[in-house]
């Protein structure tokens, strides 16, 4: 039998490569991060408090379900390595805080990093991966975020690889989201690692600029989204592109905060929130809770979205959806405002990578906007609006059988 197993490892040695719990992030997980918004900030209270907040606002009924703790989390390793959480921060410990969670019939994520400390410059996990991988299944952790600061010479698809196992072996489901921000390009070698990776560095709460931090740089929204198009043929159920986490509510104009929601949908990207779900507008509220974009988000075929045209500054991005609907995407990326028609006869539409396809001669579909929640005609006659700057038009084009 070894020796099988022996020549079988040496001829296929996929059979040797990661394994991951084969049930998880069927479509893209949703749940929320302290990072955006809390920072270096995190401790028990506030992470009870997300918990709790997450509940009474209706995201969890909207559907996210992820608690996740990011860095300047931890305390100390021991004699022994196990690592401990920051005892002023944490002081009841992590499985209190995870069985909090679950109580509320959420679930719980943690952060940490390939690297001998995390970009928060604390204790990561290299060297420590296993016992990592035990400790927090101890804890009842569902979720690790896995950075990639103060790596060297380490490669990206081998320590990923090792936390994979050493999450595999620990025998506790986890989704694991490879954040190293794109550099060796894990589309092309994660899918049978992790659950979601980062395509690009960190987001930033702006709509369409970069932004210099001195020793890097961070992402509006549309400098992250341009760089999607491109790879969206590696994302499909259980292993998606992470165009890294939400910014609704940190600072953008409603226009802004509506846009990227809607195009992390059409893109359909992990739904992590970063704002504070505690003191959430009523506008806030309504973005990241609208079911029908999250439909959009969440849709059982798993096909990420593509754009389909630019023109003037108008975006047009679709993506098929189950029973032969599609969502459509009219995005104002300029400063002006612009109207828009759309004459659905005079485009035949086919997608390449999902072999879908539309012919508006042929088939019907009513139109439902999905920011208004209300049908506003169907395919046979033109659409028309005005689209502020940064504005969007989100609908899903329904199938008339
Ligand atoms: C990196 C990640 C961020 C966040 C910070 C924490 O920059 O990309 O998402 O986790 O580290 O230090």
């Amino acid at each position: 039998m070894h020796k099988i197993i022996f020549i079988a490892a040496i001829f296929f040695p996929i059979l040797i490569y990661g394994q991951k719990f084969n049930e998880l992030a069927k479509t893209p997980p949703m749940g929320w991060n302290s990072w955006n918004k809390i920072g270096t900030g995190v401790n028990e209270k506030l992470i009870r408090e997300a918990a709790e907040a997450m509940v009474k606002s209706g995201m969890k009924d909207a559907g996210y379900e992820y608690i996740n703790i990011d860095d300047y989390w931890q305390g100390k390793r021991d004699s022994l390595g196990f690592i401990h959480p920051d005892p002023e921060r944490f002081p009841s410990g992590m499985k209190a805080l995870g069985d909090y969670i679950h109580s509320l019939g959420l679930k719980f994520g943690i952060y940490s990093d390939a690297g001998w400390n995390t970009c928060g410059g604390k204790p990561a996990s290299r060297g420590h991966e296993y016992q990592d991988a035990i400790t927090y299944a101890k804890w009842g952790v569902d979720y690790l975020k896995y950075d990639w600061c103060n790596t060297e010479f380490l490669n990206p698809e081998g320590a990923y690889l090792t936390m994979n196992k050493a999450l595999y072996s620990a025998g506790r489901p986890v989704v694991f989201s490879i954040c190293e921000w794109g550099n060796s390009a894990p589309w092309r070698w994660a899918k049978d690692i992790g659950n979601l990776w980062r395509t690009t560095t960190d987001i930033s709460p702006v709509f369409d600029s970069v932004v210099n931090h001195g020793t890097w740089h961070s992402f509006g929204v549309m400098q992250i989204v341009d760089r999607q198009d491109s790879i969206r043929q590696y994302a499909g159920p259980g292993h998606w592109n992470d165009p890294d986490m939400l910014e609704v509510g940190n600072g953008m104009s409603f226009n802004e905060d509506q846009a990227h929601f809607s195009l992390w949908c059409m893109l359909a990207a992990p739904l992590i929130a970063g704002n504070d779900l505690f003191n959430m507008s009523k506008e806030t509220k309504e973005i990241l809770t609208n079911k029908e974009a999250i439909a959009v988000d969440q849709d059982s075929l798993g096909i990420e979205g593509f754009k389909y045209s630019l023109k003037d500054g108008i975006e047009i991005w679709l993506k098929p959806l189950e029973k032969g609907d599609w969502a459509i995407c009219f995005l104002n990326r300029g400063l002006k405002v612009m109207p828009v028609t759309f004459s659905w006869k005079k485009h035949k539409i086919f997608d390449s990578f999902s072999k879908r396809g539309i012919d508006f001669q042929k088939d019907n579909y009513i139109v439902r906007d999905l920011w208004l929640h209300k049908e506003i005609g169907t395919t046979k006659n033109s659409f028309a609006t005005k689209l502020q700057p940064h504005e969007v038009a989100l609908m899903r084009l329904i199938l008339i059988k």
